[in-house]
């Protein structure tokens, strides 16, 4: 009993640990790929907004945000498949993901 929870600890942190570095390198690829795909343009290096709505912190969700870059409404170009493939557009997504909200201002201190 105790070597199967053993191995079990060890089967699950080894996961956490891969699936911890893969998302590290997803967003550090989304963030090239958001450049180099001309992302930032409209929305703004870091998805703060510009020309386009701001995209980041807080994207849409995966499914809503994928949809939608790639068959947008309004002014926005869709982004296809093989201009953009669908790994791309989950790094991109890690990358707006990764992206963290701003202090509160509520929780700065003023004259000190
Ligand atoms: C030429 C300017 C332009 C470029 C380049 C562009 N966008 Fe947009 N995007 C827009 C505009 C403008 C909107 C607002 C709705 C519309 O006009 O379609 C938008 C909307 C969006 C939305 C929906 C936002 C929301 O909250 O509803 C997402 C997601 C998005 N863009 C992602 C991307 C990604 C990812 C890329 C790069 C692959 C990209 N955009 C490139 C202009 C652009």
């Amino acid at each position: 009993m105790q070597r199967i929870l053993k191995t079990a600890a060890a089967v699950t942190g080894f996961v956490v640990l891969v699936s911890s570095s893969a998302l590290a390198q997803d967003a550090e690829n989304g963030n090239q790929l958001f450049q180099a795909k001309g992302c930032w343009t409209c929305h703004g290096t870091m998805g703060q907004g510009g020309r386009g709505p701001k995209i980041a912190p807080g994207p849409l969700a995966f499914e809503a945000f994928a949809a939608y870059v790639r068959q947008p409404a309004l002014e926005m170009p869709p982004f296809r498949e093989p201009i953009l493939s669908d790994a791309e557009l989950q790094d991109i997504h890690a990358y707006l993901l990764s992206i963290p909200q701003p202090p509160d201002p509520a929780d700065t201190i003023v004259g000190q």
